[in-house]
């Protein structure tokens, strides 16, 4: 096939059309074609959400005629996938499919992406105001035959005898503009300073605000954060889905398209900074001001989107022993990563801990400062990639665990984002095994409207729903299902046990949505691996209980803690000790926008904080495997004494 050979793809039901080159998959197309379908695995054939159907036969409107022949032939991974009969209705994987002529594809309502609802609500913050860019006020002597200095040493000299400082230098951009700008103000005006030490604009006349952005750059979500470096004050907040979402949904296999696609990191990058700017566009048009108004700006995000953002090579930080290109802070020009605020403004990326443990730990470890309590925290980071710290003023230990993407709504089979039509609550009834439910958007529960229109199940949901079937007897302690349930809401099919959570009537894709032996296994791998590894951390640390469990991450303070307690997701912590507060990460940002100390803080922390490589120790498969129990094999918890099933022999 001639590489610039090209067909016509059109999807229904948005009838979005174009010409793509041929030897393209239909995920591509769909990205070229500004069509959102479904994908967690990075185009891998693993996930099995960018199911779409061939459309057959002659359509007139179009002028084409589309076939399964238009496509490549169902590859052995759509075979393991799909069930036989979606492959004999022309059912496909978009990412396994790849264009051989015109051809008219229907995204089926649960492939099409929603849109993303952002739980990254911004925190209260109580930090003394001390940012790293400041504004000052200055009246120079006009230029005169006798005083003729340069403008800008006689800038120096204003700034040292007003304000005493010593700026040795001044920003490009600025000096660009400097003759002009005192000129335009009658030698009044004001002078933006990044750490006491540069010029970075300058501004005719008094001018009294100044603007800093935080940002936290999950794999899954981005947020943002507008503040008056004034007073400290939160303006506006924005957060969108990360992007790079459609290269790849956790952060190995966006390490995978980089090495795979020779553009793929450049390819990245771009689309990183592109959806920053939107971001930092919306911000500024909540707050009226201009973009470009922003002087400084603070971000956080895990090794790999801090490596793809500043576009350096990820590739190492995916393999052992897994070095990041550089641990401590960066300061770049805002201008050069493309960045589109303030021209001579610059970007603070806080330190990294470790290959997985990145500058978002960072933040979550300024804004929880274990390090000043003397009671034993223990900090976890829900996402794709699990973070932990656990410790107190004694010592600091961190690790991560690949919990793999369950709790984001990957690997389950009707899980997904949180977004409109997603289940976010779930109660079982222990007699009826009735399921109540709560949707995304809707106050009302099922059991209260049949307008319930859901497509599937988010995080919070996929973490009460383990907890509700064990306490109602449909699974035991080992996750499997009782078998002598009488409820029609169990069954055997043909790939196994399967419980109905919502019924045809009750969703929006005219089907039931259920929770499948399989499901309930990833949810317990994903569990388990995070308790596995705050068990050896605390062991590493030298004690048998934690004062304090602080839930953290995008849906952090959405998770029902007596939930999160039972389906065993840490060691036993008296339920009032356990907090959620929400994104950690981004508060921490913001910390260091608003604080210049928190910048220093960062670095020196990020030094001292031990990392644990969980993979290293060897009883982690041990206590791996106790783990996976619900909520644990052996360990005991107390602080659930009382809801817990009285026999926990592992048939209750
Ligand atoms: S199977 Fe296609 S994106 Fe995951």
């Amino acid at each position: 096939m001639k590489g610039n050979e090209k067909a016509i793809v059109i999807f229904q039901p948005s009838g979005r059309r174009g010409q793509v080159e041929k030897g393209k998959n239909l995920k591509e197309a769909s990205v070229l074609l500004g069509v959102d379908i479904e994908g967690l695995c990075g185009e891998q054939g693993v996930c099995g959400k960018c199911k779409v159907r061939v459309q057959e036969g002659f359509f007139e409107k179009y002028g084409i005629e589309s076939s399964r022949e238009s496509l490549t032939p169902l590859t052995g991974t759509e075979r393991d996938d799909l069930a036989e009969s979606e492959c004999e209705q022309g059912f496909r994987l978009a990412c396994m499919a790849e264009v051989l002529h015109d051809v008219v594809v229907f995204v089926p309502e649960e492939s099409r992406l929603g849109k993303q609802v952002v739980r990254k609500a911004a925190g209260e913050i109580d930090i003394p105001l001390d940012p790293a860019v400041k504004t000052y006020s200055v009246e120079l002597p006009q230029a005169t035959l006798e005083d003729s200095v340069g403008d800008w040493e006689r800038l120096q000299t204003g700034l040292q005898k007003a304000h005493e400082i010593e700026c040795p230098t001044i920003d490009y951009h600025a000096l660009v503009k400097l003759q002009n700008t005192l000129r335009e103000g009658e030698w009044k005006a004001t002078v933006t300073v990044w750490m006491g030490n540069e010029v970075i604009r300058i501004q005719a006349g008094e001018v009294e605000k100044a603007y800093g952005a935080a940002v936290d750059v999950g794999s899954t979500t981005v947020a943002a954060y507008l503040c008056d470096l004034s007073t400290g004050e939160l303006i506006a907040t924005s957060s969108m889905m990360n992007p790079q979402v459609t290269y790849g949904e956790d952060v190995m296999s966006r390490i995978s398209y980089t090495l795979t696609n020779p553009e793929g990191l450049e390819q990245l990058h771009r689309t990183i900074i592109e959806g920053l700017n939107g971001l930092l566009g919306d911000l500024a048009g909540q707050a009226g001001i201009q973009a470009e108004e922003i002087v400084d700006m603070v971000i956080v995000g895990n090794t790999c989107m801090h490596h793809l953002m500043l576009n350096i090579d990820p590739r190492y930080i995916g393999k052992s022993p897994f070095p990041p290109a550089l641990h401590h802070s960066v300061d770049i020009k805002a201008r050069d990563l493309g960045v589109k605020i303030c021209p001579g403004a610059y970007l603070h990326v806080l330190p990294i801990e470790a290959g997985f443990v990145g500058a978002d730990n960072v933040g979550v470890l300024i804004a929880e400062t274990p390090y000043n309590e003397e009671k034993v925290r223990l900090i976890i980071d829900i996402g794709t990639n699990g973070e932990l710290i656990l410790g107190n003023r004694e010592k600091l230990i961190s690790s991560s665990c690949a919990t793999g993407p369950a709790f984001e709504g990957a690997e389950i089979k009707y899980g997904m984002r949180a977004a409109p039509g997603a289940i976010e609550r779930i109660v079982i009834d222990r007699e009826s095994k009735e399921v109540r439910f709560k949707v995304i958007d809707k106050e009302a529960w099922n059991d209260e409207t049949e307008n319930m229109g859901a497509k599937g199940m988010c995080g919070s949901a996929i973490i009460d729903v383990l907890p509700q079937l064990f306490l109602a007897g449909v699974i035991d302690r080992t996750g499997r299902f009782a078998k002598d349930l009488e409820t029609p809401r169990y069954r055997v099919v043909e790939e196994g046990a399967e419980f109905v959570i919502a019924w045809p009537r009750e969703t929006s894709i005219d089907q039931d949505i259920v929770i499948t032996q399989d499901d309930v296994r990833a949810i317990q791998l994903a569990k388990g691996a995070m308790y596995a590894g705050a068990k050896l951390m605390m062991r590493a640390f030298g004690v048998e209980r934690v004062d304090e469990v602080i839930l953290a991450g995008a849906f952090g303070s959405y998770i029902d803690k007596e939930s999160a307690a039972l389906l065993g997701l840490f060691p036993d912590c008296p339920i009032e000790n356990i907090r959620s507060v929400g994104n950690a990460a981004g508060d921490g940002a913001r910390m260091a926008l608003l604080n210049v100390d928190k910048r220093s803080e960062a670095n020196e922390w990020a030094r001292q904080v031990e990392y644990l490589e969980l993979t290293l120790e060897e009883d982690f498969d041990k206590c791996f495997a106790q783990a996976m129990w619900l909520p644990h094999m052996k360990d005991k918890f107390t602080s659930l004494e009382h809801l817990l099933p009285r026999k926990q022999d592992g048939k209750s």
